[in-house]
This record gives C-alpha cells, sequence and structure tokens, in this order.
C-alpha cells in the first residue's frame, strides 16, 4: 500500500484496522509504553495512523509527535489530538521540511513495517532510526509469522471456515514471511528473524513479547474460552 492507499483507509479506519492497543487483551503494549515513560521525555510515533497511540503517549511522555505520510491520516490524528498540548502531528514531508535535526528518546513504529518489499521496509526503518537519539529506545509491533501457523491450525481444527483470511500473495521476490492477509500482501515477522534486523542496525533486543489479541480478530469468535493460546503480534524494544 501507498500513501493514496492509507488517504482512502483513512476516511473508514475501523472498518479496515484492527486497534492493536485496544484488542490488546493481555495488555502488553501500554505495559511496556508505561515502563519506557518511566525513564524517557519525548516519542516519536512514526506511522501513527489516525493517532490511535497519541492520546496514552501524550499521558505517558511529556513531548510527543505523530508522523504519517498519509495526508488524511495524520489530519485525522490531528483533530483527535486538538486538545493535547504536548502533541504534535505531521506528514513526513513537513517534519523532514520543519524539523530536520528533531530527536527523540523514543521511536515507536506499530505495524507499520508491512511492505512486502524489503527495501522499502528497510528505508522506512532506517528514516525513523535516524530520529533515534544516541541511547534511544525503538519499540517496535510488528506482524507474528508463528501466529499466522497457529490460526490456521485452529480455523481448521475449531472452526466450520473452509477459506482462509490468508493466501501466498501473487508473484514478488520469494520472502516466506510474505503473507496475502484478505489479498493484501503483508510482511510477517518470525521470532528468529527480529535479532537479525536489529543487529544489523547495531541495535540491542531488551525485551520480545506477544501482544495478544481475542480469536475475534482472526473472526473466530467464542474461541478464546476454549483455547490457552491467542493470536499476537511481537512486540519488542531495542536500544542502540
Ligand atoms: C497499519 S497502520 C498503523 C497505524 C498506527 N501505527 C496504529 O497502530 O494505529 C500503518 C500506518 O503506517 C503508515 N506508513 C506506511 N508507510 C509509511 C512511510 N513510509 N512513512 C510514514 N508512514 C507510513 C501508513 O500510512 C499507516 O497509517
Amino acid at each position: 500500500m501507498n500513501e493514496r492507499d492509507w488517504d482512502r483507509v483513512a476516511g473508514a479506519w475501523d472498518d479496515h484496522i484492527m486497534s492493536s492497543l485496544e484488542e490488546n487483551v493481555n495488555g502488553s503494549i501500554a505495559a511496556l509504553i508505561a515502563s519506557v515513560a518511566a525513564s524517557h521525555r519525548s516519542i516519536l510515533d512514526y506511522g501513527c495512523g489516525v493517532g490511535r497511540y497519541l492520546p496514552l503517549l501524550s499521558r505517558s511522555f511529556e513531548q510527543v509527535v505523530g508522523v504519517d505520510y498519509s495526508r488524511l491520516c495524520v489530519e485525522q490524528a490531528g483533530a483527535l489530538t486538538r486538545t493535547l498540548p504536548n502533541v504534535r502531528t505531521h506528514t513526513t514531508t513537513q517534519f523532514a521540511r520543519s524539523a530536520p535535526g528533531a530527536r527523540f528518546d523514543v521511536v515507536l513504529m506499530a505495524n507499520v513495517l508491512l511492505h512486502a518489499d524489503a527495501k522499502i521496509r528497510n528505508r522506512i526503518l532506517d528514516l525513523a532510526l535516524a530520529r533515534l537519539r544516541p541511547g534511544g529506545t525503538l519499540l517496535l509491533l510488528v506482524p507474528a509469522i508463528e501466529s499466522v501457523h497457529l490460526a490456521e491450525a485452529v480455523r481448521l481444527a475449531y472452526t466450520r471456515k473452509r477459506v482462509s483470511a490468508y493466501a501466498r500473495p501473487a508473484g514478488g521476490v520469494f520472502d516466506p514471511g510474505v503473507i496475502a492477509i484478505n489479498g493484501q500482501p503483508t510482511k510477517h515477522y518470525s521470532a528468529d528473524e527480529i535479532p537479525l534486523l536489529l543487529q544489523a542496525r547495531r541495535l540491542k533486543l531488551d525485551s520480545l513479547a506477544r501482544a495478544e489479541y481475542s480469536w475475534d480478530s482472526e473472526s473466530f469468535e467464542g474461541l478464546d474460552r476454549r483455547l490457552p493460546q491467542r493470536p499476537w503480534d511481537w512486540l519488542l524494544s531495542a536500544t542502540r
């Protein structure tokens, strides 16, 4: 997806995007943000979308900036945070122009590194990391490939759904983590590949945890009471 696609999503966000923060049933995202906020003052929410993380970040940090390359997402994020004096929102273009030297204690990227093309993902990550001050902390939320394996096993064993939401994307360079979700090629990460992503950028992994969601997020309603495991994203913090 490109910025125009995200502009289109902005108008009907809740129809397309699950709010990771609101749907995170084990509370690991809010807990990690709280623990990092205890020793850091400023945070950049890179790829902030319509701003779902910004109110919590506003309560947790002194200075909060949300940036996104979708102008319509940024407009909505700006409207949501109008009354929050410590929050600013910008498009990535505006931000590069108006504050080229701004650096942050923490950079958050919540489900932003999703592009099928590794070169594009690397470029976005490097642009975001250029905003992290030395010694700062990166918070990353990314889809877990292991969760797709679990969800498919659960679908077959516990549901009557014959058609999966997941599929192999057509064409493209082989990457076993790139899976189409309802037709949209989306990068998923394994726990084993995450350290490699960080090592290449001299980041040290501090924590790797599951951000769990209910089975309703897979449209497998009613399964939470019956199963010990739930679908999840990988949530990590890393420093450099
Ligand atoms: C799945 S949404 C997540 C939004 C938000 N982080 C959240 O969790 O609610 C992905 C967001 O990343 C943004 N994005 C994707 N590529 C980007 C890039 N190169 N620069 C800035 N934002 C980008 C999209 O516009 C979209 O708003």
